[in-house]
């Protein structure tokens, strides 16, 4: 690793002081003057008509039978959008730029860990999903059935995707982070038929031998009939005849041609599983027309997007747009699959981490891909600040022209040194609210208009209306901290939970009625009515921009034969966002020798290594109320040092004290 360079450390912070002293930004002029958006109309028209707004953009869509009905709000929150089209996602995504004659534009340059370089144009990617849309099919795969894609990133994950959405399948991703214990617990509850993975993946120059791994929880689903696997990292794994198939000699044994199926604008384009309040995690259902009429605008919008599918070339060459994230999550369904490719752009696909082969690897591929546009989460520009500003010095990152952050609130200091080290002050930065739940970014700048303030993700998107209530009535506040909520539906909204329609209604539509969605973060507005979004307030947890439950991990951590209880909280991390602690009780008689190791790899073998939790505290007892609830708000409390709250429910208050204790012996074993 290269030297610090403490000099040029320092002077970057006198830099940053200087510019937190500016406190709002301006579209830089430049940037500003090829906009797409200068104009604050756009924003009177979504409030003035979010009907007509929404539906202009959904015509901007190839539709094979146009819809007439733009929303039926008949039975919130069931609502339907442009309900009696036709249309078909993948269509979207591939065929139309092809049949406009962009059959060569790239859509990824693919870039594996160890070098490796694919590129995919769109009518290479096209032909690749009939063919693995026909395999499908061939496999017995029907309109309406789940396939389960549990895949790391490399270009099949993204042909799978749009298999699925081509034929009607319904797809239910699985970040490959994710122990095979999650992916046995998400194809079961969808009853997935078929799933999409992998011999091995890559992960910092180790392989993992995913196959081996899966054959583990095969046996546990009846439902499922076939793997396919994908032979990404070669080596041997084990295959059983008639059940597995190696997706190459499925590609060449089919059809080449397959005409996308028209489907109505609802039928679901796949399910993403997300964690809230209980264990058990909730299937988002996500719409084909609104959800990709959601994500189009936006990713178009937000970013500024300039494809080779614009007319007006606004004197900017076609951007490349790059999303860091993973397409196991959101952000990646959204903005590294739909969003981008409707839109005709082209992307960088990366396959590994931030820091392999090192430090400097994504300013690397910025400076040989020419990347003009750059998507990621806070923890990892929080993790490039660790690293230092001469890693990104070493490349030209002169390509770049627009930064966005997503997945957690961005601290000033994490937003002034993206907006210099990386952006050299010439570019905006999109800071983009939004959920799994909403499907496409809900509050953000327009970055050619909107004023910017570190730490804000200032406004809701036009067509879009979002409030800071109180929480008990619901009313708008007009200051102070309350909860957000979303007012009005909006195209790309989840329509349900899978199977779970009363849960879906429960979780987000029961506080303050059927037609407010209540999204489960606190937030203020400020004078100006700019939102700054401060955190969950249920027991969801955000490590790294990984949404966890704090009670899926609890449940992993008692599965332990030897743990009484154990409770769950999120504590404040530099790094990370929030961190995991986990209090657990041992039941006297433990005999093992190394209990806290014991506790982190059971949560790494049941829900995925990123849910270890970082502190594990022994407690004798937990603080509970009579009633015998853990209270949790003073477990927080303890474990971030602040004066403890009202004590005089707990059943047993003495249990405090001795609580209090272990934290500062486990605090002091880590300062050694
Ligand atoms: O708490 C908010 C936070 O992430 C949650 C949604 O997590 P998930 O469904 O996994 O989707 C993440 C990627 C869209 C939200 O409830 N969050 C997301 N973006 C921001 C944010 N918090 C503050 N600012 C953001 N820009």
């Amino acid at each position: 690793m290269a030297a610090h360079e403490p000099a040029a450390e320092e002077q970057i912070e006198r830099e940053l002081e200087r510019l937190e002293a500016i406190e709002r930004f301006a579209p830089p002029p430049d940037f500003q003057a090829h906009a797409l958006i200068r104009e604050r109309s756009i924003y009177e028209q979504g409030a003035r008509d979010p009907l007509s707004f929404w539906a202009d953009q959904a015509r901007r869509l190839s539709w094979s039978e146009p819809f007439e009905a733009v929303l039926d709000d008949s039975d919130p929150p069931f609502y339907r959008w442009f309900h009696d089209g036709k249309m078909n996602v993948s269509y979207n995504c591939l065929d139309r730029h092809v049949l406009a004659g962009r059959g060569d534009v790239v859509a990824y340059h693919w870039r594996g860990e160890e070098g490796q370089e694919r590129t995919l144009t769109y009518a290479e990617l096209l032909a690749e999903v009939k063919r693995f849309a026909n395999a499908l099919r061939d496999l017995g795969v029907r309109e309406g059935d789940v396939v389960g894609i549990y895949l790391p990133m490399v270009p099949e994950v993204v042909v799978a995707m749009l298999a699925c959405a081509r034929i009607g399948a319904v797809h239910n991703v699985v970040f490959g982070g994710f122990a095979v214990e999650a992916v046995r617990e998400r194809m079961a509850v969808s009853e997935a038929k078929a799933l999409v993975t992998v011999d091995g993946s890559a992960r910092r120059g180790a392989i993992a031998p995913v196959k081996a791994a899966v054959d583990q929880i095969l046996p546990e689903l009846p439902a499922l009939e076939h793997v396919v696997v994908v032979r990404s990292k070669g080596g041997d794994c084990p295959m059983q005849a008639g059940r597995d198939h190696f997706y190459d000699e499925l590609i060449e044994r089919a059809d080449a041609e397959c005409e996308a199926v028209a489907l109505d604008a609802e039928h679901p384009l796949f399910i993403l599983y997300t964690s809230g309040s209980t264990a058990k995690p909730k299937g988002i259902v996500h719409s084909s027309a609104g959800y990709l009429t959601g994500v189009a605008t936006t990713h178009r919008i937000v970013f500024d997007l300039r494809s080779a599918a614009d007319e007006d070339d606004r004197g900017l060459p076609p951007d490349v747009y790059w999303c860091a994230a993973d397409v196991g999550w959101v952000t990646g369904h959204s903005y590294i699959v739909y969003g981008p490719l409707a839109n005709g752009a082209t992307s960088v696909l990366w396959e590994g981490a931030p820091d392999y082969p090192h430090r400097g690897i994504w300013w690397e591929l910025i400076e040989r891909y020419r990347v003009s546009i750059l998507y990621t989460a806070p923890t990892a520009i929080r993790a490039c600040i660790k690293w230092g500003a001469q890693w990104p010095a070493r490349y030209d990152l002169s390509s770049l022209r627009l930064l966005g952050s997503v997945g957690e609130p961005i601290n000033p200091k994490a937003w002034l040194w993206y907006h210099k080290v990386i952006g050299g002050e010439r570019c905006p930065i999109v800071d983009t609210w939004w959920q799994t739940e909403t499907g496409a970014i809900m509050i953000t700048p327009l970055p050619g208009i909107t004023e910017t303030k570190p730490g804000s993700a200032t406004l809701p998107f036009p067509g879009i209306s979002a409030e800071v209530v109180d929480e008990h009535e619901g009313k708008p506040l007009a200051g102070g901290q309350g909860l957000l909520v979303i007012d009005r539906p909006w195209p790309s909204m989840a329509r349900t939970l899978y199977r779970e329609g009363e849960r879906f209604v429960e979780t987000y539509f029961s506080r303050f009625g059927k037609r407010t969605y209540v999204v489960g973060d606190a937030a203020r507005r400020d004078a100006d009515g700019y939102f700054w979004v401060i955190g969950r307030i249920d027991d969801v947890v955000n490590v790294s921009g990984h949404r966890l439950s704090t009670a899926e991990v609890e449940s992993a951590i008692v599965s332990h034969p030897d743990v009484a209880e154990a409770a769950v909280i999120g504590q404040h991390d530099e790094q990370t966002g929030q961190a995991i602690v986990a209090f657990v009780t041992l039941r006297a008689d433990y005999q093992g020798a190394d209990p806290e190791q014991e506790v982190r790899d059971l949560v790494g073998e049941r829900i995925g290594k990123f849910a270890r939790p970082k502190r594990v505290i022994w407690a004798e007892d937990l603080p509970k109320t009579r009633s015998g609830k853990i209270m949790r708000r003073l477990l927080r409390d303890i474990a971030e040092g602040r004066a403890l709250g009202d004590v005089t429910t707990l059943r047993d208050p003495e249990v405090m004290q001795a609580l209090a204790e272990h934290v500062a012996q486990a605090r002091a074993a880590e300062a050694d």
